[in-house]
């Protein structure tokens, strides 16, 4: 297990270009964010949105956007992770599944929304 993370975390690397031209399925970004739903986020908030830019004329805005780097060019998708400023409104929402289920109390839950 130890060494299974040690060789995800070194074996890792920011890709910088990509070949040209191969489409990215619906399939494998459902599969992408079947997984991302996972990710923790401070207070459970789930602030993450992500946007999935794969029309040429948008990702040529996001390509100027973004300093004109090349790999934005070249890939097959790019996917905008927004941060929602206000996720903190639903914070009420998040929290009340745990309450009935009995991993909060109303008072927990109330200082948890606070
Ligand atoms: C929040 C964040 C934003 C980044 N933005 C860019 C970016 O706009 N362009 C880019 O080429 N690399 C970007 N990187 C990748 C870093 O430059 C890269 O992690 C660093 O050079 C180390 O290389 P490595 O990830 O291959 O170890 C970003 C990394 C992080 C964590």
């Amino acid at each position: 297990m130890l060494n299974d993370f040690e060789s995800v975390v070194k074996s890792r690397r920011s890709a910088s270009k990509f070949t040209q031209g191969i489409d990215i399925s619906q399939k494998e970004l459902e599969q992408i964010f079947s997984l991302v739903k996972f990710a923790p986020s401070a207070y459970n908030l789930q602030h993450a949105n992500y946007v999935v830019v794969t029309d040429p004329l948008m990702k040529q805005k996001v390509y100027e956007a973004a300093y004109k780097q090349y790999k934005i060019q070249s890939s097959s998708a790019v996917i905008a992770v927004l941060g929602d400023l206000e996720a903190y409104k639903d914070s009420a929402r998040i929290n009340e599944g745990l309450f009935h289920l009995g991993f909060f109390s109303k008072q927990e839950l109330d200082s948890e929304v606070e």
